[in-house]
């Protein structure tokens, strides 16, 4: 018989590993199931960590091919070497997952490998090569994460109709490429490819790109993502996907004026969104609870409607982010060591990784409209920041949301150079509840980008000093 553990958690993503190293750290006896083979989840395997690799070494080949010559620095024979660029990102890939599978050793969680099932709220039972082991535990985390949103009727080969899995590991640069969504995924690996060389085209249903970021920056960003040659599809339905020999069509419609048409290109990245990955968990026999997106409905502690399963992530209400699932993987180890466990959903900040990058945490002044707040706004562009200037990164601009009576900061949205690092400042004075201008009075080191942030919270009181 094996030993009852105090804590099983299904899924070794950053929201599940997190939350089984945070209960051992605080003296639970902690297992953590799963079935990939390699622990880190989405994110570390196919998701944030390789396209952060493929982001950076494809931004690094266009300064090379593009940029440097006119910067003196004088280059020839470029030669892109996709095999090796794609054993780089494996390697980090690689070092980043077994130093997971160390953090687990050193702070003594078990780590079953294999397809956990709750079999009842005290049993797991874990599915490896034909074998089937029970174990006994006290709580269960579900932190199985998510999966990519298909459309009807398409089929995703990974080969020419790719997920992000598929445009993570293509082995050669397409001519064309064709990317349904403009979300994070499409945008983040449109990049790539376009700055490898593909015509990259963009098919979005909306009239905008990035939903639910606040409009004035989506536009900006829209802008700026043409100018690098990206090809935008606004307000357009992708009906249907046809085999054109080699090429495939993509049929469209737009949505407006109803005129069809087709795009004709070598590989299709479908980023239409992703969806609660909970299959084969046994849910319904033992009673959690889902709401209509298939979300695992949970209260404020997280707990499902099994008292003792919780669950985090992707698998429930609330942004699909890895950091978001690390805060309340740790939220649920507090929680059950007796702590108070909490996460603030109101500063989660997000980030695109691209070129400039764009990040935000906060409320968007749409919201702030729709809840009939009063704010003020204060407004610095990277044009005007000296750093920026020198490097010739000047597109972009920092917007501070702040409310018009209190002073409070409500939201940070930037898109500029190395704003997905210094968004970290404001999520820390939000958390603090600062004011704008608690942010214009602190100093902050010349020449740096950061200075773009406390002009903009100058700016809110209408006194920026460069602008
Ligand atoms: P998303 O939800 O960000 O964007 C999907 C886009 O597809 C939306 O703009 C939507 O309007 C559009 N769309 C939906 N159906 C369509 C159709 N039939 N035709 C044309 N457009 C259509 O989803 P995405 O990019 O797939 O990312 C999935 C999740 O992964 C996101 O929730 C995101 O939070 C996460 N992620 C986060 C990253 C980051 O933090 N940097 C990077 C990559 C993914």
């Amino acid at each position: 018989m094996n030993k009852k553990f105090d804590l099983i958690v299904i899924g070794g993503g950053p929201g599940g590993y997190v939350c089984a190293i945070r209960a051992a750290q605080l003296g639970l006896s902690v297992a953590c199931v799963e079935s990939r083979g390699t622990l880190g989840g989405t994110c570390l395997n196919v998701g944030c960590i390789p396209s952060k690799s493929l982001l950076n070494l494809s931004e690094n080949y266009k300064k090379v091919t593009k940029d440097f010559n006119s910067q003196g620095i004088e280059v020839n024979n470029i030669k892109l070497n996709i095999e090796k660029m794609m054993s780089n990102k494996n390697k980090s890939v690689q070092v980043l997952t077994k130093g997971v599978e160390f953090l687990f050793k050193k702070n003594k969680v078990t780590y079953l490998k294999g397809k956990g099932v709750i079999f009842s709220p005290e049993d797991v039972v874990v599915y490896s090569e034909g074998e089937k082991k029970n174990y006994k535990t006290k709580n269960i985390v579900i932190a199985t994460g998510s999966s990519p949103t298909s459309i009807p009727g398409i089929e995703i080969d990974e080969i020419n109709v790719v997920s992000s899995t598929g445009a993570l590991s293509l082995r050669s640069v397409p001519k064309k490429l064709t990317v349904i969504g403009g979300g994070y995924i499409g945008l983040e690996m449109g990049s790539v490819w376009s700055r490898l060389g593909s015509e990259v085209t963009l098919v979005e249903f909306l009239d905008h790109i990035t939903p639910g970021m606040d409009k004035e920056i989506s536009k900006e960003f829209q802008k700026i993502l043409s100018k690098q040659g990206i090809k935008f599809k606004l307000n357009t339905k992708m009906t249907a996907l046809k085999k054109d020999g080699t090429n495939i069509k993509v049929e469209c419609q737009d949505n407006v004026s109803k005129e069809k048409y087709s795009i004709t290109t070598d590989k299709v990245l479908i980023a239409v969104g992703r969806k609660p990955y909970t299959e084969g968990l046994n849910l319904n026999k033992i009673g959690i609870k889902r709401d209509n997106k298939g979300r695992i409905e949970v209260n404020e502690k997280l707990q499902t409607s099994i008292k003792n399963i919780f669950a985090i992530g992707d698998v429930i209400r609330g942004p699909m982010l890895a950091h978001k699932a690390e805060e309340e993987g740790i939220a649920v180890a507090e929680i059950l060591a007796g702590q108070a466990g909490h996460v603030n959903y109101d500063v989660i900040p997000g980030v695109i990784y691209t070129s400039p990058e764009v990040a935000y945490v906060g409320k968007t002044e749409e919201q702030l409209k729709l809840k009939n707040i009063n704010y003020k706004i204060g407004k610095f562009p990277f044009m005007a920041n000296s750093r920026a200037k020198v490097n010739n990164e000047t597109e972009g601009f920092v917007k501070i949301l702040a409310n018009r009576d209190t002073d409070k900061v409500l939201g940070v949205h930037i898109i500029g150079p190395h704003c997905g690092d210094m968004i970290a400042e404001m999520a820390l004075a939000m958390e603090f509840g600062a004011s704008s201008e608690d942010i214009a009075r602190t100093c902050h080191a010349h020449p740096t980008h950061t200075e773009a942030i406390k002009e903009a919270a100058l700016a809110v009181d209408k006194r920026p000093i460069h602008f």
